[in-house]
């Protein structure tokens, strides 16, 4: 359940919208900044916070991949595979990634460090191969790059 202290950082999202309920994509983001994943009961949550049915909150988190429905790594990769990654070495990145964690897309490395996904375009397809890694996005990687980041992770 939602504390006071939350529903009030709620309100300052909420409120630069005419509706409430206009405001679901911003908030669900703020809950998950909060616990790293969005769970059946948060969703609950923000039904009742912006007086949706959550139905409607579900769907939306089941929609869109940036949302998370069980907990990633500390550090997650979030590998492109679309056309212009993919033709620029993206499949070797996401194998060489495996290799370096042992961990296969989907999964968390078993310390809860790294974890893998693989998406569709990121909408940066002029650094290809290309991934979001939490917030930022790296562009033109190759395995010096992935070996630095996960070092520096570690
Ligand atoms: S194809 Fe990878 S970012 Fe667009």
């Amino acid at each position: 359940m939602f504390t006071a202290d939350f529903i009030q950082e709620l309100d300052k999202i909420t409120v630069k919208y005419d509706q409430k309920k206009a405001a679901l994509l911003p908030v669900l983001h703020h809950v998950q900044e909060k616990d790293g994943l969005i769970t059946p009961e948060a969703e609950k949550d923000v039904a009742k916070y912006l007086e949706l049915p959550v139905s409607h909150v579900h769907q939306v988190v089941c929609f869109y991949h940036l949302f998370r429905q069980k907990k990633q790594g500390k550090v997650h990769f979030a590998v492109c595979e679309t056309t212009a990654c993919a033709l620029r070495g993206a499949e070797d990145i996401i194998g060489y990634i495996r290799q370096r964690l042992n961990i296969k897309p989907g999964e968390t490395t078993p310390d809860g460090k790294f974890s893998l996904e693989v998406v569709e375009c990121l909408g940066a397809c002029e650094t290809a191969p290309m991934m979001q890694c939490n917030k930022e996005y790296k562009g033109f990687l190759d395995k010096k790059k992935i070996d630095e980041l996960i070092e520096k992770n570690k």
